[in-house]
């Protein structure tokens, strides 16, 4: 069948067969499908959705459309995470070192930004030098020496994602259960770890916004892995707001190495002691999740998973000056605060929209070309249950164009519900899944 034919197929709410979904993927790598004509493909997916059995051939026909990373010359179990994305969302840079830390091997591939959510590759990038294109020799060896590495997805492995995610990214076709879960379980089976722990955000922020179909988006990444023999775990967690306090590229990295000192937010430590306990128990460096937590935090007091990150910033050429002296990383020349017109408690933060003002202000990408600027971004200073009085300040924004400055403020404001009377901090673990 013709690529036109099989999109007419998928606009009537057909099923493709194993055989069209494998022709399709392979031409789209080849070049003999169009960009055009696949964005057609994916919003006739958006609207129509896929079988269960659909969403395994185009997971196994993507996984399948490039090389596959062999990681046998690593010893121990390697353990990999992936989050499916949201706002504020730098657990990997604190949790992968966290982990390597308590000698967890962490073979980790990650993303750039998608949709309104940024991506750590692209947070990573915030160290000058910083080089997230290894190849598989330093990759493994990196593993083997310092028990870390995190990579950008080479163009070989699974390129059939790396351009349908692209693609997605700029027209309105990420936020599709069967096409999130494929591409994330497409790199995964690629890239060759032996365990996985997936990060499912759910609420507003999140690309699912209920928790019902967060656990769905969950089940079917969980029997994906499995099916394919891995060792597979899921959290899921909230994102009915940002995740600690700092949503943009830099911004983001001051944050981790914070709470990499033990002296970040919360939220942002309790979901990576949740993640990292799950990783170190599956990798059998401890015998349950208690145990694991313990060893973790202490590694997050004593300087033991700070140092792990300096280690490997250094390992990937980044300058670990920046680290220590986080005042040298990307700064925007503008900071403005927004004050709250009320007083009372922050009922709400619409948190999509706290995205979307992050990449208004250049920190994520507008089209495929788009180059982004890592310094600019939001720093909340009031979070969902907290008390507000009328001037004081909800957020600062970080930006490089006074004439953003005045529309992203208002915006900012307006994200912000303020009720009277006292609203509650929401639950960060809404459930682990295996
Ligand atoms: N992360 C991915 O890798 N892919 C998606 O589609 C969403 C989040």
């Amino acid at each position: 069948m013709s690529m036109y034919d099989l999109i007419v197929k998928k606009k009537r709410g057909e099923t493709l067969t194993k055989d069209e979904i494998n022709e399709m993927i392979a031409g789209y790598v080849g070049g003999s499908v169009p960009d055009y004509q696949m964005s057609a493909m994916m919003m006739a997916i958006c609207f129509q959705g896929m079988t269960e059995e659909e969403t395994v051939n185009l997971t196994l026909a993507m996984a399948e459309s490039g090389e596959r990373l062999d990681l046998s010359a690593i010893k121990g179990i390697k353990v990999d995470k992936h989050s499916t994305g949201g706002v504020g969302d730098k657990t990997s840079l604190v949790l992968a070192p966290l982990v390597a830390s308590v000698g967890v091997p962490v073979a980790k591939m990650s993303g750039r930004g998608l949709g309104h959510t940024g991506g750590t590759i692209d947070k990573l990038e915030s160290f000058s030098g910083f080089r997230t294109s290894l190849s598989e020799e330093e990759f493994i060896n990196n593993v083997n020496r310092i028990h870390i590495a995190v990579a950008g997805q080479t163009a070989n492995l699974a390129p059939a994602d790396k351009k349908l995610y692209a693609l997605r990214d700029v027209t309105g076709t990420v936020d599709q259960m069967s096409l999130i879960a494929s591409s994330i379980m497409s790199k995964k089976l690629a890239s060759g770890a032996d365990a996985i722990v997936l990060d499912v955000k759910t609420g507003d922020g999140a690309f699912m916004k209920s928790q019902e179909d967060s656990e769905a988006l969950a089940r079917e990444m969980l029997s994906i892995g499995q099916l394919a023999g891995r060792q597979m775990a899921a959290v899921i967690s909230d994102m009915d707001q940002p995740l600690g306090y700092a949503v943009g590229n830099a911004l983001e990295i001051k944050e981790a190495v914070d709470t990499l000192k033990g002296k970040g937010p919360k939220d942002l430590e309790e979901l990576v002691l949740t993640l990292g306990a799950l990783m170190t128990v599956m990798a059998g460096e401890a015998k349950d999740e208690d145990e694991a937590r313990l060893l973790l935090k202490n590694n997050l007091y004593n300087g033991k998973a700070y140092d792990t990150f300096l280690t490997f910033i250094e390992a990937q050429g980044g300058d670990i000056r920046q680290a220590e002296d986080t005042s040298l990383l990307p700064e925007a020349s503008i900071t403005a605060e927004v004050p709250s017109e009320y007083s009372g408690y922050i009922a709400d933060i619409a948190t999509e929209e706290i995205g979307k003002i992050s990449l208004l202000l250049g920190g994520g990408r507008e089209t495929k070309e788009s180059k982004i600027d890592l310094a600019v971004g939001v720093a909340l200073k009031k979070k969902k249950g907290d008390a507000v009085r009328k001037g004081e300040t909800l957020a600062v924004i970080h930006a490089n164009h006074p004439e953003k400055v005045a529309a992203a403020r208002k915006r900012l404001a307006a994200a912000y519900t303020i009720s009277k009377e006292p609203a509650e901090k929401p639950k960060l673990i809404k459930k682990i899944m295996k």
